[in-house]
């Protein structure tokens, strides 16, 4: 299992070039089950949960090609396979999307539900509620889901005892745009993942509008045709960028982005006394004298709020600021394992309840630590970029599966980072 050692301390200089979108690119993959003809993807990044959804893709007919420019040409070339096992469905909790594109296209879907998941308690009642909804006949046996019946459409309010959901929201905008009727989902994530998708959806023929809105109104058509498509840039990957930036206190770019997608990260970072540029297409964090940041509260909510995906990245940041800060966590109450790794570097964190406090420190200390999920994955580097001595984060696989290349990224401004391989 590889590692990633880091020194911190270092200042760090000069353009990180951010990857696409790995949430975007994920139910963009799943929505090639529906179309007829080639589908061309620019910007889908090179990582272990894209090839886990295209090892899933191939067993359902899918055919995939990675061309020496990097662009992906799929096409669903068998469109009788109808059942994502266990065994490939466990991989991954995303590739729950498949259900949606399955039962629209190729009348039945068969996908097994979803298990555990260590940020938190994950159902997917919203998802089953929607496809319901809009005509599914939905089945639980054995462990698996089946969605069977015409798609109708109809009308669909997606929201719960909770915010949005997003991938809930992908798997009933899929399905409906092959809906003989008309649909109208109320209370839809607006999430840019989400715009990307039913952008992308139009481009194949579906007839979309609200994208951007909670409300979604979605014509069926026939069919869906081949088109080319890039997909958007990875906000949360240019949010982790940018706190390891503001915490060391450098002079970097962040490249390649929509900052309209992350004006809630801009807006926090500034007021934490991060020096922010703001261009067209990069975010530049300019260097202050003293050095220092000052701490704030977030709250992290659906989109336009603070992403939960920046949660731990920003707790990190805290760790080191002047004074005392809040962080609720609305979206996943339970999303603070990094939290006690963190303290193992020398921060003060103390939960109550859904809220994780945060007396900040001047300095942290190195030390090995566990990565546990994704995004607390990127929050320990973050630490690690500025904790004194060397901090190893073990269970580098989790920060793989949404990182392209993370240490390669942060030697090339400057990190004294290395992956270690063992065995
Ligand atoms: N929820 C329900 N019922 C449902 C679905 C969701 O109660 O049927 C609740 C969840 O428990 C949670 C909230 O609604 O409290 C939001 O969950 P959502 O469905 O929006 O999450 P998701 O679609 O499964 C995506 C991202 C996550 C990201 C969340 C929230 C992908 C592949 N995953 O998950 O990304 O945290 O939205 O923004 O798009 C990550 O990249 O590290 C990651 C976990």
């Amino acid at each position: 299992m590889d590692r990633i050692r880091v020194k911190g301390g270092r200042e760090l200089g000069g353009v990180v070039q951010i990857s696409g979108s790995k949430n975007a690119a994920l139910p963009i993959l799943a929505a090639v089950l529906m179309v007829d003809g080639v589908v061309r993807l620019k910007n889908v990044p090179r990582l272990t949960d894209i090839d886990n959804l295209l090892r899933i893709l191939q067993l359902l007919g899918v055919r995939s090609h990675r061309a020496a420019n990097g662009d992906l040409e799929l096409e669903a070339v068998d469109k009788t396979i109808r059942d994502a096992p266990y065994d490939l469905v466990r991989t991954m909790r995303a590739s729950f999307v498949v259900l949606g594109p399955l039962w629209a296209r190729r009348g039945t879907g068969r996908v097994s539900y979803p298990g555990g998941c260590v940020i938190g308690h994950r159902p997917v009642d919203l998802h089953i509620k929607g496809l319901r909804a809009i005509g599914a006949r939905i089945d639980q046996n054995d462990g698996y889901l089946t969605a069977s019946g015409p798609v109708r459409g109809g009308v669909v309010y997606l929201g719960g005892h909770q915010g949005c959901t997003v991938l809930g929201t992908a798997n009933v905008v899929m399905a409906a745009t092959l809906a003989k009727g008309k649909t109208w989902i109320e209370h839809a994530a607006m999430e840019p993942e989400v715009q990307d998708l039913c952008h992308f959806l139009n481009a194949c023929g579906a007839k979309i509008s609200g994208i951007g809105s909670h409300c979604l109104v979605v014509e069926g058509v026939d069919r869906l045709h081949g088109c080319e498509w890039t997909v958007i840039p990875d906000r949360i990957e240019a949010g982790t960028f940018l706190c390891g930036a503001v915490a060391t206190n450098s002079n970097v770019t962040v490249a390649g982005i929509r900052p309209d997608h992350m004006w809630c990260v801009i807006d926090r970072l500034q007021a934490a006394g991060a020096q922010l540029e703001v261009g067209d297409t990069w975010v530049r964090n300019v260097p202050t004298r003293h050095g220092r940041i000052t701490s704030v509260d977030i709250t992290t909510l659906p989109y336009p709020g603070f992403p939960t995906d920046l949660q731990a990245q920003f707790m990190a940041l805290m760790a080191r600021a002047d004074g005392v800060s809040v962080i609720t966590e609305k979206v996943y109450p339970e999303r603070f394992i990094h939290a006690s790794e963190l303290v193992r570097l020398g921060a003060r964190i103390r939960r109550e309840g859904p809220s994780a406090i945060i007396e900040g420190t001047e300095q942290l200390t190195g030390a090995p630590v566990m990565a546990s999920d994704l995004r607390a994955s990127a929050g320990l580097v973050v630490a690690g970029l500025v904790a004194r001595g060397q901090t190893e984060v073990r269970r580098v696989y989790h920060i793989d599966r949404g990182y392209e290349r993370i240490e390669q990224k942060l030697q090339h401004i400057g990190a004294d980072i290395e992956r270690v391989s063992e065995g």
